[in-house]
């Protein structure tokens, strides 16, 4: 015979069921204590990353990206050549044309800083897929990052910040934290080897971080994608490096002239290349797939045009693109998740905020 329903009321004593409660509470605001870093002020937590890239911009710049503070938005579309669905089922690579949403930029979180505070330049881009997937990428002008780790990178952005007596980083503290971190060698070797390009629309834009491919029969590869210029490279000129701001001009006048292609290129892995270190190249002979061409047509205002409220971040994908175990890509999602919280809130806490900045005044 079945047994009858245990009452719960009155089987449980009330200040038990108060405890269990009083538990449930400390072990949520618990959990919430330690993902804000409260319990323990020593561990790297994704606010502290971005809280030091704002002391390093100095005084703050509301509504603006914490890092890559300065730059502008651009507008075009992507023409596939339907030779990237070799590698990738994902529809950006089907022939035909996918329209893109871009930001070129430098890094820094000031975003008033002269164009030549940086050897660096980045192109973040949004393919909105006929489907309504999207691929978000952000880019940088050099193939490989200083650092492979995030606590190394937080270590370099405190190495890196500027000493309030000069304004700049201190040389001391700099050469310390790249004697310590060895990893750093190809990065600073590369920039060494190579100037600045003259201008936004002659440079080449790598992905750095490696992902993963799977092709329509299920197959998996890792790789690395750039966009290569078919504007021929110029170094920056003299001039350019006395000026502060020119990027921007040259590339808008550019585009008055017609619109700017890059190619596409897909690099894949062998066995054996390191995929989840951004700090080190795979071998030139590795195969490279051409999957067409980027074309960029006009630019508006990051102030108010179409990037704004965009949060390149690398980790939103389509299928048949997966991100690999470099540990810097969660990293850089989380980073840019609350950098954008921060600087969106900014925006609609005050409203006004950018009708000044698109003015001009955004010191
Ligand atoms: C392979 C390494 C990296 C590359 C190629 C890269 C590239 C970029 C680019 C292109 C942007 C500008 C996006 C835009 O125009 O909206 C950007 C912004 C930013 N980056 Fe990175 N980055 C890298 C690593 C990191 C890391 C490790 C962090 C911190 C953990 C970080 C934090 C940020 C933040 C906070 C922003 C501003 C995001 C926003 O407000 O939208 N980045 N980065």
């Amino acid at each position: 015979m079945p047994k009858p329903p245990v009452p719960l009321s009155g089987s449980v004593c009330v200040p038990c069921r108060l405890a269990a409660i009083g538990a449930v509470v400390a072990v949520l605001a618990g959990g919430f204590a330690y993902t804000a870093g409260w319990l323990s002020p020593a561990r790297l937590t994704t606010s502290r990353i971005v809280n030091t890239f704002q002391a390093a911009a100095g005084q703050p710049h509301p509504g603006y990206r914490r890092n890559h503070a300065k730059g502008l938005c651009v507008e075009g579309h992507f023409d596939s050549n339907g030779d990237g669905a070799v590698l990738s089922s994902a529809a950006v690579f089907a022939p035909g044309r996918t329209p893109v949403t871009g930001r070129f930029a430098i890094p820094g979180g000031n975003p008033s800083a002269p164009d030549t505070s940086t050897p660096v330049r980045s192109l973040a881009l949004l393919f909105q897929l006929p489907n309504g997937e999207q691929w978000r990428t952000g880019m940088n002008s050099t193939p490989v990052f200083a650092v492979h780790t995030p606590e190394q990178f937080y270590q370099q952005l405190l190495a890196a910040k500027p000493d309030p007596a000069t304004g700049k980083p201190d040389p001391v503290k700099l050469k310390a934290f790249y004697a310590a971190n060895p990893e750093t060698q190809p990065f600073q070797a590369w920039v060494k080897g190579h100037s600045p390009s003259s201008s936004l629309a002659n440079g080449a834009y790598y992905g750095i971080n490696a992902f993963l491919f799977t092709d329509r029969a299920g197959n998996t590869r890792a790789v690395r994608w750039a966009m290569v210029p078919d504007t021929p490279y110029a170094p920056i000129t003299d001039a350019q490096k006395a000026a502060r701001n020119y990027l921007a001009a040259d590339l808008n006048q550019r585009l008055d002239s017609g619109p700017l292609r890059w190619h596409l290129i897909l690099t894949v892995a062998q066995p054996g290349d390191p995929i989840g270190d951004a700090t080190l190249q795979w071998p030139d002979d590795r195969q490279h797939i051409d999957a067409g061409t980027l074309v960029l047509e006009h630019t508006t205002s990051q102030e108010d045009g179409t990037c704004r409220d965009v949060n390149f971040d690398p980790t939103v994908l389509p299928s048949g693109i997966k991100p690999s175990d470099d540990p810097l890509l969660a990293a850089r999602s989380a980073a840019y998740a609350v950098s954008y919280q921060r600087r969106t809130r900014e925006e609609a806490l005050n409203p006004a905020l950018h009708r000044t900045q698109a003015n001009g005044d955004h010191s």
